[in-house]
């Protein structure tokens, strides 16, 4: 498909199937796609909590404005951000990296977050 084209037919989807069920192949490629997206610094601080449980699924419904497509969808996943991930070995977030490109990118990571909690 056209990138114009799959931008301009993109929707958000809001009634799903109860019944449905998606393969856990399909979840996996889904989000293998998603993890392609660009981060500040390459650091991916994005963590997937992925929820197929309808039990789950009803007590964070009611923490969502009772929609009712939160327990209709197969499943949710729920994006969270790990605030400290800058913190947590930065090396290896360019560890392919050309040695001049780490020795300048490394020390900017933690200047660019170090005490900044906004841009964390
Ligand atoms: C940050 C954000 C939060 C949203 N939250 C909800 C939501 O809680 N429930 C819902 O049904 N749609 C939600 N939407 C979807 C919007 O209603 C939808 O994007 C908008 O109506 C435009 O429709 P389209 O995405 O089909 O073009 C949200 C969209 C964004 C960007």
């Amino acid at each position: 498909m056209d990138v114009f084209e799959a931008i301009g037919k993109r929707r958000s989807i809001k009634n799903f199937d109860p019944s449905h069920i998606i393969p856990k192949q399909q979840i996996d490629k889904i989000l293998s796609a998603a993890i392609l997206s660009p981060t500040s610094y390459n650091i991916q601080n994005w963590r997937f909590v992925t929820i197929a449980n309808k039990d789950l699924q009803a007590k964070i419904r009611q923490a969502s404005w009772n929609q009712a497509q939160v327990t209709d969808a197969s499943v949710v996943v729920i994006l969270c951000a790990d605030l400290l991930a800058w913190k947590k070995d930065p090396a290896r977030y360019w560890k392919n990296a050309p040695q001049a490109a780490r020795d300048y990118l490394i020390p900017a990571i933690i200047k660019s977050y170090e005490g900044q909690d906004q841009f964390q």
